[in-house]
């Protein structure tokens, strides 16, 4: 006898869960570096209309197949279209391979955090301190343990008792972090060597005044793909998560609305992101502090701006670093919970076995993922040009890759399958008003499949 599907108690807690998705890592140490360096405020026009045409569509699609489906990534194309069952193994295999990285760097977060938290903060902020601590053969496999831990736990409680109550716990800490510690990047000001004085607010005219100078049509490309590759990831579209999110959404909740809500929740975070750092960095360190995004950003970058905050670098250090660990938990429980809900659907495990069995893969990846930087370094240049060691390849291959050919396949199906009528019946099947629903048809028939396949061949070099 199948068992009653798990569930979200209500609106609230699914919108919770899925802006814990949403904002992760991506908004903090990508979304501000990419407004900086393309064109502040236009970047951001840009991200906007992108969220709210592009991204509306592949979000809005995603968790209706979840819910008119109501089983995982694994299970639920194959159900609408038996042709369409390969992409459901491809969907979950995105989330498979992010888990481990995902955790390795959820475990530097750890570290980061237990370091300010005990008042050594400012030891990080030392030369050579990241590299010295990433290349160490045991301290990165612990706080991978640490991190893979704590978010099996959460997913071992279920939808509604775990991933449920631990996203209305976290979720409204992380605003308030947010809200504070970029308050406090406001008010600060510095005086360099040179007598410039630089103060929080003209960090924040780099973040929200549009900057056309140079611009030209090539560039303002870039600046398209850029926002787009952004919002794609910052929503957690392609790797299955919103479909798992949106099979326990209830039918009685109204999703339109709900969606809606993810996309304001994710955009803010991500422009609070970027008031709180881009300040911050632009005061101690000028225009050049802006030049790094990712983890040379976050645990090289940062670090020193913590430690020219003087007496109060050790207490925002730690603020910041437990936020960042709030955003990368959400995020993750949403990653693993999308390969657990698959393999429960597939194979008909128990959560409890299927979240063992991921937890043990997991760790065995993480594991090469930590041996990359020390045993078994190597250096690559991926297509696009850039360095890798294993991290930055799983990174590739499931970002780069895998999440467009999920996305571009996925608007196929909506679009010319089953047709977005299907889709726009499940949205609207209590009645409710659908605003975009000319919108919705021609992106995901057309313009988001488009923009995707640029996306790609952008990704693998070929324009
Ligand atoms: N959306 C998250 C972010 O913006 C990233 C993420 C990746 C979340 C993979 C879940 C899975 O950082």
């Amino acid at each position: 006898m199948e068992k009653e599907r798990n569930s979200f108690t209500g609106s609230i807690g699914f919108v919770l869960a899925a802006a814990g998705s949403a904002v992760g890592l991506g908004n903090i140490w990508r979304f501000p570096y990419l407004a900086a360096r393309d064109g502040g405020g236009l970047f951001l026009v840009v991200y906007l209309v992108l969220a709210l045409t592009f991204g509306f569509a592949l979000l809005m699609s995603e968790v209706a197949i979840g819910r008119m489906t109501r089983q995982s990534p694994l299970t639920a194309y194959g159900k609408l279209s038996k042709k369409f069952k390969p992409l459901g193994i491809i969907a979950c295999i995105v989330p498979m391979l992010i888990m481990p990285y995902y955790c390795v760097i959820g475990g530097w977060v750890v570290k980061y955090f237990l370091a300010f938290l005990t008042g050594s903060g400012v030891s990080t902020a030392q030369d050579g301190y990241f590299t010295g601590f990433i290349t160490d053969t045991s301290s990165p496999v612990g706080m991978t343990i640490v991190f893979l831990f704590l978010t099996m736990i959460v997913v071992l409680g279920g939808v509604d008792k775990g991933i449920e109550r631990f996203s209305k716990v976290i979720m409204p800490l992380l605003v308030v972090l947010i809200i504070v510690i970029s308050g406090f990047a406001l008010s600060i000001s510095h005086t360099d060597e040179l007598g410039n004085v630089r103060t929080g607010f003209d960090g924040l005219k780099v973040l929200v005044i549009p900057d056309f100078t140079g611009l030209t049509v090539k560039g303002f490309f870039t600046v398209l793909m850029d926002a787009m590759g952004q919002l794609f990831y910052s929503l957690s579209i392609a790797m299955g998560i919103m479909i798992a999110y949106g099979s326990y959404m209830r039918d009685e909740d109204n999703m339109s609305k709900s969606v809606g809500q993810i996309e304001i929740f994710d955009t803010a975070i991500a422009f609070l992101a970027g008031v709180m750092v881009i300040p911050a960095v632009y005061v101690f360190m000028g225009r050049e502090g802006m030049e790094s995004s990712g983890p040379g950003l976050m645990f090289v970058s940062l670090p020193m701006v913590f430690e020219k905050m003087g007496s109060a670098g050790n207490f925002i250090g730690a603020l910041f670093f437990a936020l960042v660990l709030f955003a990368a938990l959400t995020s993750s429980v949403s990653i693993l919970e999308a390969i657990v809900s698959s393999f429960m659907d597939q194979f008909h495990m128990t959560r409890v076995k299927a979240t063992l069995i991921e937890g043990v893969i997991a760790l065995a990846f993480g594991l090469l993922v930590c041996l990359g930087y020390n045993k078994l370094y190597f250096e690559v240049t991926l297509p696009n040009g850039a360095v890798a060691q294993i991290l930055d390849i799983m990174d590739y291959v499931s970002n780069n890759l895998l999440m467009p050919i999920v996305a571009i396949f996925t608007c196929i199906l909506v679009g010319w399958v089953t047709g977005p009528e299907k889709i726009i019946g499940e949205i609207t099947k209590n009645g409710e008003k659908f605003g975009r629903r000319g919108l919705f048809i021609v992106m995901v028939k057309f313009v988001a499949p488009i923009m995707l396949v640029v996306l790609l061949l952008k990704a693998v070099g070929i324009i």
